[in-house]
């Protein structure tokens, strides 16, 4: 039998019937996911809220938070959360779904509408890659760290000249991670990924600061933390939207684990996060149960060496509303248990510093709302790595396309983030120095 599709698109008539088949068969042959809720989720501007725990309320009902503006937020939520957040007393407007970037040309299955066609599919993204590492091997090298749930492979690319070992006195070469693509729908962050790879490799031997960077650092890239989302994203030829991965959850017929909620430091501790499997921000059954999270987890942990983790800073980019993020997102408090005055202001100068070169708005992550069990509060609360959340163009104001900014935007905005990404690697031997405190935290 073949399956019918839950949302005729338009775009697919002009699909090879074939292919059409073909497709269907393996996108939709998994059980009823047609009429679950992962299907009626859409967006909405919520006027009314203004502080963060206004905004932590609105996300309680179990809708994403996406932007953030003065007086209003736009939000993903389920019809029934629609309703909860309306008997909150907010205004809530149903917002256009995703953009229509059909413009006539024959849509691929598994592929970014015509119109788009400069962003990168996954098998687009490791094509790009190998050609990247085969051009660059004595810079680049790239290793499987595991797999995604539907098998696709998640890889890290380790991008430092080899021929240098230790850094000068001998110590080894402090680590930087940069991670992409948690959430499916922020197709932007694996170009950034995809930008990070070419610049460094192009620029190795031209550029002072990108050779002195790989010469005395190890850069971890993980360009796509959530492939099968971001594939499911797009399978139809009209963007879906979806932001989880596509983990099955027993007895539901929702799919999906919020991969950012899913991080096992104070998971589900604080109202960041929801226990409903069909929320947008659905913490999974236990921590690190999404495989994704396990695997790049795992990988971390991997960089642990003689009892020191290797890993000193990280950013975890995400889209959208223009924002240079640091940890805790568990709790409004600036500072708490592991999480010093020193350590506060360390992130917030180093924040500060990288948001004033990027044009983003630097803050404390819960000073939009509360998460808990995201990458950037378990990097930092159980790795001591300064970890950073950005999320990338367009701005919260909702003129700049939301999640689906066209592919014009591409080289731009990926572009604008290189001196952020410089400048904390440079920081990386030293994160205090950015305090005025490396004699005390790093002689
Ligand atoms: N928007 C991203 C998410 O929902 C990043 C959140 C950053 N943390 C926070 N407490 N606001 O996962
Ligand atoms: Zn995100």
């Amino acid at each position: 039998m073949r399956p019918s599709l839950p949302h005729p698109r338009k775009n697919i008539g002009r699909w090879a019937t074939a292919a059409l088949a073909a497709t269907l068969s393996l996108a939709f042959a998994a059980p009823a996911s047609s009429g679950g809720e992962e299907h009626s989720a859409r967006s909405y501007e919520v006027t009314g809220p203004r502080t963060a725990a206004q905004r932590t309320a609105v996300a309680a009902t179990g809708a994403s938070v996406d932007a953030v503006r003065g007086g209003s937020v736009v939000i993903t939520a389920s019809r029934d959360q629609a309703d909860r957040v309306r008997g909150m007393g907010y205004t809530v407007r149903a917002l256009p779904g995703p953009p229509d970037r059909d413009d006539g040309r024959t849509a691929t299955p598994f592929d970014f509408p015509p119109a788009d066609a400069n962003y990168h599919n996954y098998k687009e993204a490791m094509a790009e890659i190998d050609a990247d590492v085969a051009a660059h091997p004595s810079l680049m090298s790239k290793q499987v760290i595991g797999k995604s749930h539907e098998g696709r492979d998640i890889i890290a690319v380790k991008i430092t000249n080899s021929a240098k070992g230790a850094a000068p006195g001998g110590a080894a070469k402090p680590e930087v991670l940069f991670t992409h693509h948690q959430h499916a729908r922020e197709h932007l962050t694996v170009e950034m990924a995809l930008y990070l790879l070419k610049e460094f490799g192009s620029q190795y031997g031209k550029d002072a600061r990108v050779t002195k960077m790989l010469d005395s650092r190890v850069i971890w890239v993980v360009p796509d933390v959530n492939p099968d989302g971001g594939e499911y994203d797009v399978a139809t030829g009209t963007y879906r939207g979806w932001r989880k991965n596509r983990q099955p959850n027993s007895g539901s017929s929702s799919r999906g684990t919020d991969l950012n909620r899913n991080w096992n430091f104070k998971w589900g501790c604080c109202g960041g996060s929801s226990g409903s499997t069909g929320s947008e921000t659905y913490r999974g059954a236990a921590p690190e149960s999404a495989p994704e999270v396990k695997v790049v987890a795992d990988f971390v942990r991997s960089r642990v060496v003689d009892g020191r983790q290797q890993i000193k800073a990280a950013i975890d980019f995400h889209t959208y509303s223009e924002l240079v993020l640091w940890p805790f997102g568990w709790t409004y408090d600036d500072t708490a248990p592991g999480m010093t005055r020193d350590d506060r202001d360390t992130f917030a100068a180093i924040g500060k510093s990288m948001a004033a070169s990027n044009g983003y708005t630097p803050e404390q992550s819960s000073d939009l709302y509360i998460t808990d069990g995201s990458i950037d509060d378990w990097l930092w609360g159980t790795q001591k790595v300064f970890a950073y959340t950005f999320e990338m163009y367009p701005d919260a104001s909702g003129s700049g396309g939301g999640f689906y900014p066209p592919d014009e935007v591409i080289a731009r905005e990926t572009a604008r983030n290189r001196e952020a990404v410089l400048q904390l690697l440079e920081a990386a031997d030293c994160p205090y120095r950015a305090i005025g405190k490396e004699g005390q935290y790093c002689a």
